[in-house]
């Protein structure tokens, strides 16, 4: 089995019954058992202010970079807001991409997948995601790509996903970023010599 990998997991949304945290919450429950999906809040953050970056930082700021900074992978699950991310979402990039030069998104192996109840899957979203995450130097997932349209009737009373299908396409998805993350943190090398083997 690879070695435990804990996944930081920034859900787009703040509401109490959001579709993207139950997403987030079933993909922690598909994932293979090396991979820990743990959310990491991000509604308590102050809107970033350059102004506020001084020997003492929100509390929030800190807290939320200290969650972030040593996961091994991040993984966003997001609404489409206007046809793209929500304010809070892009907020908590901010406050984790700053001060400059300690970036806590810089590298770490990242996917996107994108919720919504209408009928195209916050494919905007996803896409503007994808323009902070080339610049943060997060390499992200390409395959599959993940845009869940009418999500809005996946989920039980319990708060689990009660199609088959639907259950089995988030377990593919998780299980092709659980792949990713390893080929991006043990690089090619490395897998090509387990491949043979070695
Ligand atoms: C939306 N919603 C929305 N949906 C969509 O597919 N494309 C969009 O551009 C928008 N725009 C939008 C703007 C604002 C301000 C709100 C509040 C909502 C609807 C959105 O997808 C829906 O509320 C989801 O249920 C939000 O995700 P959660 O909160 O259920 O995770």
């Amino acid at each position: 089995m690879p070695q435990p990998r804990t996944i930081a997991v920034i859900v787009g949304s703040l509401r109490r019954d959001s579709l993207n945290r139950k997403v987030a919450l079933e993909l922690a429950r598909l994932a293979p058992a090396h991979l820990k999906l743990e959310i990491v809040e991000i509604g308590d953050l102050p809107l970033y202010n350059q102004d506020l970056e001084t020997e003492s930082l929100p509390a929030a700021w800190t807290a939320f970079r200290e969650k972030v900074a040593p996961a091994d992978g991040v993984l966003f699950v997001t609404p489409e807001y206007n046809r793209s991310i929500p304010g809070a979402l892009k907020n908590a990039i901010d406050v984790g991409s700053r001060p400059y030069g300690h970036s806590v998104w810089a590298k770490k192996p990242g996917a996107v997948i994108s919720v919504s109840p209408g009928a195209y899957g916050g494919f905007g979203a996803n896409h503007h995601l994808r323009q902070s995450t080339v610049f943060l130097d997060i390499p992200l997932m390409q395959q599959p790509e993940a845009y869940l349209a009418k999500v809005g009737d996946w989920f039980g009373a319990d708060g689990t996903v009660t199609d088959e299908r639907h259950r089995a396409l988030l377990a593919e998805f998780i299980a092709a970023y659980a792949d990713w993350v390893e080929k991006i943190l043990r690089g090619p090398g490395e897998l090509a010599d387990d491949a043979a083997g070695a």
